[in-house]
């Protein structure tokens, strides 16, 4: 079921040639960060292409709970009137942050240091996910944390009334704890650092700046060390918001593995900390080229071009490039199923605690769609069928987890004989449009 709703079971059978444009939503991690940076800034941050999928639309409400002036202007234009840094207000309810992690993890990050008390919840998939992760380092600012067993949501965070800046090293690659630790900082007097042994997506140190703090970021033998100086005032920001390469991976990838496809997906932010996938699709032969390089608001930007490659082959994809496309793996094993040989992904222990466990969601929708795939608990193999060689047939299920169900619903566009998702309900958390926009493009999709 998804969390907002009744079950919207989908069938996706085998369709012709892909072609034509796909303007693919804005982007969820920046989006989020939008609006926590302006709910922290002093005056009006005005924001286009927001992404106005339900995980937002979820953190947009939770600033105004604390306080900000969150205002839809339509058509993707927003604006946030911000409180200040340590300016946030005691909620009056409980904040319901649905399917997201980001949301949830960033906003008790973002309140840590200010002497409120908040109470979190989310939908079945966030509400059992581990919190431990972020209220560890929050700890260390003096923030307290009550949840569940296991360190669960629903959970209780007291922000400390008297913040010290903290040095942590994080022991998993995650921008959702860095980017907490980070905004908890932002009212700690002094340096809060934090060290990263792998580089992971680095939006929050990119947007801070924008909004006028002090970030230094220095790679050393310890790996990342990001530095920020407490108690800025934040400037408000005009911010355009670049599409997401975690959604354009869907038509891409489609056309990719669909007889006869040729897709533009125009304006995708290309940050390095984020195109892994493209990278590797290339390494296993894909036809996939960047078109129109630019720069868009402190952010690489490209056109994708993708066009139907019979002749990918499975590659060993390596485990330092994980963090630049943690959110790519269900769909690169969807590629990979359709590719000759094996793809073998190691180095990916992350995938078990996102909106589902997505290397046992997806090996037992593959198998159960007559595709080979070994596991073990941070490494899983696909073994390629082959183009046109997928058998399908099969309902997968989505478990909650938005990425899941489009993995599937593409798959079924070049299996035999087509797949089912048992629900394309938390699809809407980040990509809105998939349905309309892949039936644009030619898939045959229908509501069951
Ligand atoms: C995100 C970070 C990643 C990613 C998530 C978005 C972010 O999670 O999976 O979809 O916006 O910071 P982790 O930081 O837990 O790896």
């Amino acid at each position: 079921m998804s969390g907002h709703g009744t079950a919207i079971p989908m069938t996706s059978r085998p369709c012709g040639p892909l072609t034509g444009t796909a303007e693919v939503p804005g982007d969820k991690s920046i989006s989020h960060r939008s609006l926590i940076l302006g709910a922290l800034a002093v005056g009006e941050t005005r924001i286009t292409g927001l992404l106005e999928g339900q995980d937002v639309l979820d953190t947009g409400r939770a600033m105004a709970a604390f306080g900000a002036e969150v205002v839809n202007h339509g058509g993707g234009s927003w604006s946030v009137h911000g409180v200040g840094t340590g300016g946030f207000g005691e909620p009056e309810n409980v904040i319901d942050c649905g399917n997201s992690g980001t949301g949830v993890r960033l906003i008790m990050g973002a309140m840590a240091t200010t002497p409120i008390t908040a109470t979190f919840t989310g939908d079945a998939s966030l509400n059992g996910r581990p919190m431990g992760r972020v209220t560890d380092p929050l700890a260390l600012f003096g923030t307290q944390a009550f949840g569940r067993k296991g360190g669960r949501l629903p959970m209780t965070v007291v922000g400390a009334a008297d913040p010290v800046a903290v040095r942590y090293v994080t022991p998993v690659p995650s921008a959702q704890v860095k980017s907490a630790i980070l905004l908890a900082g932002l009212n700690a007097p002094g340096d809060t650092v934090v060290i990263e042994r792998e580089a992971t997506r680095d939006h929050t140190e990119r947007m801070l700046t924008g909004f006028g703090a002090t970030v230094r970021v220095e790679d050393t033998d310890e790996g990342r060390v990001i530095t920020l100086t407490g108690q800025p005032d934040l400037r408000p920001q005009d911010i355009a918001v670049p599409r997401d390469p975690s959604s354009a991976a869907f038509p891409v990838c489609a056309a990719l593995i669909v007889p006869g496809s040729d897709v533009l997906v125009p304006g995708i932010g290309l940050n390095p900390t984020r195109a892994g996938l493209f990278t590797t699709l290339r390494e296993m032969g894909a036809d996939l080229t960047y078109e129109n390089e630019r720069e868009e608001g402190g952010e690489p930007v490209a056109d994708l071009r993708a066009r139907f490659s019979p002749d990918m082959k499975g590659i060993e994809v390596p485990p330092e490039r994980a963090a630049s496309m943690i959110d790519e793996y269900p769909i690169l094993s969807v590629v990979a199923a359709f590719a000759d040989g094996r793809t073998v992904m190691r180095g990916v222990k992350e995938l078990r605690v996102k909106e589902s466990d997505r290397i046992d969601a997806m090996a037992k929708g593959l198998r159960a769609n007559g595709v080979e795939v070994e596991e073990g608990e941070d490494w899983w193999i696909v073994s390629g069928a082959g183009p046109g060689k997928v058998p399908g047939g099969s309902t997968a299920a989505a478990r909650l987890d938005h990425r899941i169900a489009m993995s599937f619903l593409i798959l079924g566009m070049a299996a035999r004989e087509g797949v089912t998702v048992d629900d394309a309900g938390p699809i809407a958390t980040s990509f809105p449009v998939f349905e309309p926009l892949m039936t644009r493009l030619g898939a045959d999709l229908s509501r069951v």
